[in-house]
């Protein structure tokens, strides 16, 4: 995980990489730093800690210098402290080096370098690389970083600065996210755009293999053997404040309040005309390729594997397509998934998710396609797929994912609708009508949260004392229950399990007493009878009953101790509208909890480590 940033430029250069890495504070943040360039030397200042206690320090010292690099960390190798936070240096604090990602082979490089006389510090694995630059320096930092790369095995995006070369940042990367922007008489790096587009919104995505040379004037990208590569001008079309928490007290309820717009602009134009028709062009893939596929994996991690869930049952139903999902960190060694006739759907907010990329990576290799549903443009996963459905979600800055969810969802049904359409599994009449249910989702979701948001506040009070909850769903929202569960947990760090319903009397029943909470979503469709069912064996045995159920639902009131009114849709496309529900109460707890919303303790946004 971890932030990197770096400036060249007249402006306050602390105060740029500051800047930056409060963009980046997502990616990690345990501990932070920068390395400056003042007057000849290095000045290194880091701290254990949310970016603030930098932020204090900095505006005490106030290193001038017109170019320098900052780091946020989420630590892998050694405990969060002062001494592990990065930039780490040489020896001699000549060059400092901020670093995202995994050296593989840090033991043995560091082994070496101590024998021949390096002095470490910290317990990370960072720390080789600096002593490598030391080791391979002689006077061109670019040629020592060309040389130690060739020492290192594993991930990185690594930037270093060294004093004799004032005015010069040399960075690479190899698997994690990083991109150079470009400026007028001043010149950016990061892991991502966020951290630089107050500065400017035209940047180079660089490519694994890739290094960049960057002066105040210049960015020179070649790959890291030395050979120039001629890099498209990216246009960032952000607009900064939409990062921004727009007023609300996280970014999560912000993101939540804003799945309406989201899901508009996942739909865009892809669904259109009064018909309606469908219009997927950007998927690339042949008709008779789409009509070849024998099997679909869903490919994610966390929250995006619910939304694979919930897409591939719609899948299932509408093309007789058969749809695995599992973790991708489980999925990269299941390599008889896949072959030639099957579609691998990548699902990632971030594009840089370390399980899912290694996953992409081993199903193209066994000869599948892969589908990318991401959020980022030009992200790695992006990258590395066959082919992109961006979701168009806008940024999501809060760790526990939200809009990313709903809309991955919906993207996934686009898609479910595509492929019905090619192999003529829907007859039209019925893929109209649920084109036309899929149009009026984004308003269904903005009356729910104009009508029942208080309401779902109100329940989060009431039942505040509860300790341990079980979510459950059937069908399309099985996927409903888990993302339920995950979200109290990861962010109220309150016991929650998801089940599917029908999973009940095979060992969770065992948890329904008195102090349990059940949530369930039991939505009007194949499976209502049988959820009802589920909900009386729970009230028979004491247990509290929270129905997410549709709107004018007269009979759910007899089954459950409170009800969540959803608007009704045609059941396959359920699980986007009873999203929402269970993350607003997730999210009332944890704050009426107290809890650090938008950061959880141990967890982050974009997770680049296996
Ligand atoms: C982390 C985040 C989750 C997210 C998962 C996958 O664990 O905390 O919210 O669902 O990564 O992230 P991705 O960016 O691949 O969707």
């Amino acid at each position: 995980m971890c932030g990197i940033v770096g400036y060249l430029g007249p402006r306050t250069t602390y105060e740029v990489l500051l800047e930056g890495l409060r963009r980046l504070e997502y990616r990690g943040y345990d501990s932070a730093g920068v390395a400056i360039q003042v007057n000849g030397h290095l000045e290194v200042i880091k701290a254990q800690g949310k970016l603030s206690v930098l932020a204090d320090l900095l505006a005490q010292r106030k290193p001038e210098g017109r170019s320098g690099i900052g780091h946020t960390r989420w630590a892998t190798h050694g405990p969060p402290s002062e001494i592990n936070s990065h930039p780490h240096c040489d020896c001699e604090g000549h060059i400092a080096v901020v670093h995202n990602g995994i050296i593989e082979n840090y033991l043995e490089l560091r082994e070496k370098l101590q024998a021949e006389g390096h002095k470490f510090k910290s317990q990370t694995d960072t720390e080789v690389i600096p002593h490598l630059l030391e080791k391979y320096y002689r006077g061109d930092l670019e040629k020592a970083m060309q040389r130690a790369l060739k020492d290192i095995q594993g991930s990185y995006a690594a930037v270093a600065l060294v004093d004799k070369q004032p005015g010069l940042i040399v960075a690479a990367r190899q698997y994690s996210p990083l991109v150079a922007g470009i400026g007028e008489g001043e010149n950016f790096v990061a892991s991502d755009i966020p951290a630089i587009l107050k500065f400017t919104r035209k940047a180079y995505l660089i490519d694994n293999g890739e290094m960049v040379v960057v002066t105040e004037q210049n960015i020179d990208v070649k790959t890291i053997e030395g050979k120039s590569v001629k890099k498209p001008v990216f246009q960032v079309k952000w607009d900064a404040a939409m990062a921004e928490k727009g007023g609300h007290k996280h970014f999560m309820i912000k993101e939540i309040l804003e799945q309406p717009d989201a899901l508009r602009q996942t739909i865009g134009q892809r669904i259109r005309g009064r018909g309606p028709t469908l219009n997927l062009e950007e998927t690339k893939f042949s008709d008779a390729f789409l009509k070849r596929i024998k099997k679909i994996v869903i490919i994610a991690c966390g929250t995006a594997s619910y939304a694979g869930m919930a897409g591939g049952y719609c899948i299932e139903r509408l093309c007789g397509v058969p749809v695995i999902v599992d973790v991708a960190s489980e999925l990269q060694h299941r390599e008889c998934m896949f072959d030639k006739s099957t579609l691998g759907i990548a699902i990632s907010q971030s594009g840089e998710t370390a399980d899912t990329l290694q996953a992409i990576r081993m199903a193209r290799r066994q000869g599948a396609k892969v589908l990318a549903i991401t959020n980022v443009i030009g992200s790695s996963v992006a990258r590395e797929s066959d082919s992109n459905l961006y979701i168009q979600a806008g940024p999501e800055i809060g760790v526990a994912s939200t809009k990313a969810y709903t809309s991955q969802i919906l993207a996934m049904l686009l898609f479910a609708m595509k492929l019905a359409e090619v192999r003529g599994a829907i007859k039209p009449a019925r893929l109209r009508g649920l084109l036309r249910a899929i149009k009026k989702l984004p308003d269904q979701a903005a009356e729910f949260l104009a009508k029942e948001a208080k309401h779902v506040k109100r329940l989060a009070k009431k039942y505040l004392w509860c300790k341990r909850y079980l979510y459950l769903g059937r069908g399309p929202n099985y996927s409903t229950a888990m993302e339920g569960a995950l979200k109290l947990k990861e962010i109220a760090y309150i016991d929650a399990e998801g089940y599917a319903a029908g999973e009940m009397k095979h060992g969770p029943l065992a948890l329904v007493t008195e102090e349990c909470t059940v949530m369930s979503a039991v939505v009007e469709g194949e499976h209502y009878e049988k959820s009802l069912g589920n909900l009386q064996e729970i009230r028979a045995r004491g247990g509290k009953v929270i129905a997410i159920a549709n709107e004018g639902d007269a009979e759910i009131e007899k089954y459950a101790d409170d009800v969540i009114r959803i608007p009704k849709t045609d059941e396959l496309l359920s699980p986007v509208l009873a999203g929402i529900p269970v993350q607003l109460y997730a999210y009332h707890v944890a704050d009426m909890l107290g809890c650090e919303i938008d950061q959880p303790r141990n967890l982050a946004k974009s997770v680049t480590v296996e």
